[in-house]
């Protein structure tokens, strides 16, 4: 069996993906895996996942040519309105970005959303939609471990799950320039919408924290390895067995930074809740349910003191 790498406690552990479409037993074992690193670490990176080198490699390649583009071409896709399906920015309106340029937009399904996306780079729809239909399977395999592990069953939600919102960010960061006392934050702590987030990184820069930390661990970058977070909506639907992820980027010392990072939730306007199989008079339902659109009202009420978005969502929390 292929072994398990045993990391340090702070880095996430490495998950062989082949193991899940092997014999039940490790299957299972995978699966305990991936349960373990959600509720211990809040993320793991897996490797073996089926998507190609050359894939991923064309995808940070076409995100790098985007932003390499005049400004001009960036900015027709500049907007305030967060309700756009593209949107293109550079600075830190949002509250968190420090160092970062970044291109956000929908890309499941594919064919509702890539009309919007840029046709300059040529090549952008191609390599870009290749890469996001793949994460989004790769999404729906992660989730069906993440949910078994929680003892929901892997089919739980998965129609919901297959038509829900996948929203794509490609971030690029400066290099770090060690300029006096510059801080050397690219963007700042922040946990994600949606059950999961799947990140690509051209190089270091990703930092978590842990739940019962207070430093920060860089999230190494392994060639051809994803890295895999827990989001606000996975933290509600198991009630609080499991706890949205802080992380931030800081920026390379060495290098200019791409990311791509996709972030798996359900429709737009579809609530998530805590999963009734998980509420027991023990464990009353700790977070009210919240659609994607809420999340978007609340970043748009500009009342934000919240590092977390789940943080709001808290049952007997003053509001
Ligand atoms: C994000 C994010 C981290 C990175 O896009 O939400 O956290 O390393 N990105 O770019
Ligand atoms: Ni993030």
């Amino acid at each position: 069996m292929a072994s398990q790498l045993q990391p340090q406690r702070g880095s996430p552990p490495v998950i062989n993906f082949g193991r899940l479409s092997k014999d039940q037993a490790t299957r299972v074992l995978a699966v305990q895996d991936i349960a373990r690193a959600c509720r211990d670490q809040g993320c793991f990176q897996v490797v073996n996942h089926g998507i190609s080198m050359s894939v991923m490699k064309e995808a940070l390649e076409v995100a790098l040519e985007f932003f390499a583009l005049p400004k001009e071409h960036k900015e027709k896709f500049a907007s305030l309105d967060i309700q756009q399906p593209i949107r293109y920015d550079t600075s830190s309106r949002d509250g968190i970005s420090v160092a970062r340029s970044f291109l956000k937009h929908y890309a499941n399904p594919l064919e509702d959303w890539v009309q919007f996306w840029p046709v300059d780079p040529p090549a952008y729809r191609k390599k870009m939609g290749v890469y996001a239909v793949e994460i989004q399977r790769v999404s729906m395999q992660i989730m069906e471990a993440i949910l078994q592990g929680l003892g929901l069953g892997p089919s739980y939600m998965q129609e919901k799950l297959e038509n829900g919102v996948q929203f794509l960010a490609l971030n690029k960061y400066p290099q770090f320039a060690h300029r006096g006392d510059d801080v050397d934050v690219g963007l700042g702590s922040h946990s994600d919408y949606g059950f999961i987030t799947i990140l690509l990184q051209s190089s270091t820069g990703l930092e978590v924290m842990h739940h019962d930390d207070v430093t920060w661990t860089a999230i190494p970058a392994i060639s051809g390895a994803l890295h895999v977070h827990v989001g606000d909506n996975l933290e509600v639907l198991s009630n609080g067995q499991l706890k949205s992820l802080v992380h931030r980027a800081i920026l390379n010392p060495d290098e200019p930074r791409i990311s791509i990072s996709s972030i798996h939730g359900l429709s737009m306007d579809e609530k998530v809740r805590c999963a009734k199989e998980l509420i027991s008079e023990q464990h009353p339902e700790m977070y009210r349910g919240s659609s994607f659109q809420d999340f978007l009202d609340f970043l748009l009420s500009n009342t934000n003191s919240y590092k977390r978005f789940v943080e709001s969502l808290k049952i007997g929390r003053d509001e």
